[in-house]
């Protein structure tokens, strides 16, 4: 959830922290914070509550000190408010050394009592857990003297998952750091080298990029870089080129990155299809290491979080339909505090845009550890789940930075419809030429996205109109449900308007007693063509509502006109079959709620309370 970066090299520090923090501060924007040693060999700390940009004032009417060796951080608050103090770095009990942290260490009680009884003397300024590690590591420096050989005494007694950056005057021109279930990566340079909660926090200087694997301890020096495990056995991760530049992560012209992620869900699919499709069937690679597997499977387990449970649902539809193989959709916090059935004919599929997400990570670990094969579906390189999993399909939707997941969701789908058809094509469920068809549909999507995004100014005024609404129900049959509930996660996420998302059958069993008189409904209405459309059901669905003075707001197919005097506003969306439909559905849900949150004068991009990429459990 925090976002944390180091530096050592030839520049001035201070300009390499605060750039990387700004890219990083999507993971967390409760407070920031940064530590460097100048040439004299003097530590120098900043913090502050609040966002990022508070610091950043903060540092141009009061100037710190310049050096080439830092570290800093930014803050989504666990153990204690969102304040100065609680800001890291935090301090050792001699203030020579200042650390930083991202996780939760869970014994840090237990860790604080004991240090209490040894060292009574001990002063904590802060409630943090991290404030017990940065003691610990200092006191450990005082009686070894050595940086990393500290981390290695203090980390083996830290239980849960954790990063940890720290630098020590006595040992300028190095930055330590340890992970545990928690991200951090290299960047190699030239001259210096750099720490990172993602690629992002280097990316402008670097593109070659080094994984640390898990319980491993890196060091690194303006001119190398050393790991080893937490033993102190040398390691070596794998060096990679980031596949994208620094400008993909930038605003551009545009009023927040959740309006640019939008525009780009279009290109989001096309470059995750990019190389797949050959000659009218699907071509996966990286399904290699699984080919034996995959023969096997009879069951297949999806696992995801918020959005990316939702793109999961979507692939249940796709998946069952396409291979008759039996699909589950799972919350991953539920999935391993249940006693789930595994074994080896089980494919566990995690879908997750960062690949941190600490939820999906432990139940990929549990499925591991039970007999299960996993496949990952990931937007980022590199990142740890794709790394514990069997094999990774990667998303190529680019860097996602507003909180608010949208490029990914539609990136995320093509994915899972590309796994699907490829099953379908090994295990014969379905014929060259239908599999062909389907991906004609699927190429097509970028094409029909772009229309929809065409109507972005049309729903902007709809929101703009609906600033003092109090609720709003979304609603969805097969797969328009998952779309429901998407919608109105945005909703809640962004506007903090509450709102909710139902299968529209259910709606008589109970939600109906929510409507009164001019409650607005999102409708995501199917289309009429087809057998066996449930586009009838959902009419249906609409004139009882509509009977009970709702307003509905449809999302209908191009031409649909028994929609017509049943709803208020139709937004029309071009002619797609079943499963396809939602990916054209989705964005107009996820512009409605990013332009109420605009008009009400919310942040769009860094909404309250929550982090992007959330690493503690
Ligand atoms: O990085 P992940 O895809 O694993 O993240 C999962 C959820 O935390 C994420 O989709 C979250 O629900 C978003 N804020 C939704 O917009």
């Amino acid at each position: 959830m925090c976002g944390i970066v180091g530096y050592v090299g030839s520049s001035n520090s201070l300009g390499v922290l605060l750039g990387g923090l700004r890219r990083l501060e999507y993971r967390g924007y409760d407070s920031a914070g940064i530590a460097i040693i100048d040439p004299a060999g003097a530590l120098h700390t900043r913090k502050r509550a609040g966002k990022l940009q508070i610091l950043i004032d903060d540092l141009e009417t009061t100037p710190i000190a310049s050096g080439l060796t830092g570290i800093g951080h930014t803050r989504w608050a666990t153990h204690g408010g969102p304040n100065d103090e609680n800001a890291h770095p935090h301090l050792g009990d001699d203030g020579k050394l200042a650390l930083i942290h991202n996780g939760i260490i869970e014994n840090f009680a237990e860790l604080k009592r004991e240090l209490l009884e040894s060292h009574p003397d001990t002063v904590f300024t802060s409630e943090t857990d991290t404030e017990v590690a940065a003691i610990l590591v200092g006191l450990e420096y005082r009686r070894t003297g050595d940086l990393a050989e500290a981390f290695r005494h203090v980390v083996a007694r830290l239980h849960g998952a954790f990063t940890l950056l720290a630098l020590h005057k006595d040992e300028p021109g190095v930055v330590v750091g340890a992970r545990r279930n928690s991200p951090l990566v290299i960047g190699l340079g030239n001259g210096e080298n750099f720490l990172g909660s993602d690629v992002a926090a280097f990316v402008e200087h670097t593109r070659r990029a080094m994984e640390i694997g898990q319980d491993q301890i890196v060091t690194i020096r303006a001119d190398s870089v050393t790991v080893t495990d937490f033993d102190g056995v040398p390691a070596h991760g794998k060096e990679y080129e980031v596949l994208w530049d620094a400008s993909a992560a930038e605003k551009g012209g545009w009023s927040s990155f959740m309006a640019k992620e939008i525009s780009e869900e279009p290109d989001a699919i096309a470059k995750t299809l990019l190389g797949r499709v050959v000659d009218g069937a699907v071509h996966l690679e990286e399904l290699e290491p699984l080919a034996d597997a995959l023969a096997e499977i009879d069951r297949i387990v999806i696992l995801g979080c918020g959005t990316a449970a939702y793109s999961g649902m979507l692939a249940k539809y796709a998946i069952e339909k396409w291979t008759r193989i039996p699909v589950d959709v799972e919350l991953s916090h539920e999935f391993r505090y249940r006693d789930p059935i595994l074994n080896a004919r089980t494919l566990v599929l995690s879908v997750s845009q960062s690949g941190e997400t600490m939820d999906t990570l432990m139940a990929v670990k549990y499925a591991v550890a039970n007999g299960a094969r996993t496949l990952s579906i990931c937007n980022t390189q590199g990142a740890t789940i794709p790394r514990e999993s069997d094999a990774v399909i990667y998303t190529h939707a680019g860097p996602e930075v507003a909180v608010a997941s949208t490029k990914a969701f539609v990136a995320q789908v093509a994915a899972f419809y590309l796994f699907g058809l490829h099953l379908a094509a090994t295990r014969g469920t379905l014929s060259a030429s239908e599999i062909t068809g389907l991906l004609d549909e699927l190429q097509a999507l970028p094409a029909q996205l772009e229309e929809v995004l065409e109507q972005h100014d049309a729903i902007k005024q709809l929101a703009g109109w609906m600033t003092d609404t109090r609720a709003v129900l979304f609603l969805g049959r097969h797969a328009g449900y998952p779309v429901a509930l998407e919608g109105a996660l945005k909703l809640k996420e962004l506007a903090y308007i509450h709102a909710e998302g139902f299968a529209a059958g259910e709606l008589k069993h109970g939600p109906i007693a929510l409507i009164e008189a001019g409650q607005p409904v999102f409708v995501v209405v199917p289309s009429p063509r087809g057998e066996n459309s449930l586009h009838p059901k959902v009419i249906s669905n609409i004139q009882e509502i509509r009977a009970r003075g709702a307003r509905i707001l449809a999302i209908a197919e191009k031409g649909d006109a028994s929609v017509l005097p049943y709803a208020d506003v139709v937004i029309p969306i071009p002619l797609a079959s079943t499963l396809f439909e939602p990916l054209l559905a989705v964005a107009p849900l996820q512009i409605f709620a990013m332009e109420l949150a605009a008009a009400k004068g919310l942040d769009v991009d860094q909404p309250r309370n929550l982090a992007k990429s959330v690493t503690v459990e």
